[in-house]
């Protein structure tokens, strides 16, 4: 494949396959702590969703260059949980050092800084991610975050098992060109989901701000509502990430226009996955019909280290 970043979207399938096979076991705690930046922070809201939801566990997340304004407070029976790709994240390592509570990395960089400075690390092994925009080390580090919250609520995740074939399956029939097309000169765009899929609206608009330097911005549907659709106007399409009908309505009162990601066939727990996954391919495309060095955006550095 020409591109890293179209490479490692394909990846997604056997990465979250090798995942599978291995076990993860940590101990009990009361509270959870995450600690993330990025797209990192992204799969850190799925997470605070999961712990929350399946395992009953209650869960605070702050990106970690706010964390040190904020501190995320602390309990003796606390875990914290610092997610990142690299490892080696400044303000990542930053807010880690002033953490007390039991330490753990979700991470990709094996013998990374952050690995020295946590109790306990957890690997992605998404293998080596050259791309700036992070795809394959995102669902792996959502693979993970399932494992854990299934594992503490004592239930297993069975449902993790019909991730890749379905991501194959989305990857087999990628209809993403002629929307990409149809979006070639958009200045303006508008991502929404609700429920955990409020992360993915975050985490697309996120992929599609650093690839292809459109505004785009992530927002819950429900919240949308209230302020937000204000912006709205036929220049600027929404994408709409799974059940946000109530909006979808209202969007198209104006006759502004409605992209809308398919629902897929899966709990709605476990959806996240999958609605990614046109994300990633809508901000490659796009990249690519811009003319942008998709693998190597302006600006941005593959892990911002001071
Ligand atoms: O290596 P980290 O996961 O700690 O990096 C955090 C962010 O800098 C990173 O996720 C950034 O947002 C990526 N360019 C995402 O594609």
């Amino acid at each position: 494949m020409t591109h890293f970043m179209l490479k490692e979207i394909h990846e997604q399938p056997d990465v979250i396959r090798r995942l599978l096979d291995r076990s993860i076991s940590i101990e009990k705690v009361d509270r959870i702590n995450i600690l993330a930046c990025g797209t990192s922070l992204n799969a850190g809201l799925i997470g605070q969703s999961l712990f929350e939801q399946v395992a009953k566990i209650p869960t605070q997340i702050r990106s970690s260059s706010e964390s040190i304004y904020a501190p995320l407070i602390e309990t003796p029976n606390t875990l914290t949980i610092a997610i990142t790709q690299s490892g080696e994240t400044a303000d990542t390592i930053a807010a880690l050092t002033t953490v007390r509570s039991k330490r753990i990395a979700i991470t990709n960089g094996i013998d990374s800084t952050i690995t020295k400075l946590v109790d306990q690390t957890i690997y992605t092994n998404a293998g080596e991610e050259k791309s700036v925009a992070a795809t394959k080390t995102f669902t792996a580090q959502l693979v993970v975050l399932y494992q854990l919250a299934f594992h503490l609520a004592n239930q297993e995740a069975q449902w993790l098992r019909e991730i890749p074939q379905q991501i194959e399956a989305i990857l087999k029939k990628n209809t993403i060109a002629e929307i990409a097309k149809s979006l070639e000169n958009t200045r303006n765009l508008i991502v929404i989901g609700s429920g955990i899929n409020t992360a993915i609206a975050f985490e697309g608009a996120l992929k599609l701000k650093e690839v292809t330097y459109i505004h785009a911005e992530g927002c819950a549907a429900g919240e949308f509502l209230h302020g937000p659709i204000a912006l709205l106007d036929p220049q600027i399409p929404t994408i709409a990430i799974g059940n946000v009908k109530k909006t979808i309505d209202r969007i198209r009162v104006n006759q502004n226009s409605v992209i809308e990601i398919p629902t897929p066939a899966i709990p709605e727990l476990f959806t996240p996955f999958l609605t990614v996954i046109p994300l990633q391919l809508l901000a490659y495309e796009l990249a690519i019909l811009r003319k942008i060095d998709v693998d190597r955006p302006r600006n941005i550095t593959k892990s911002l280290t001071t």
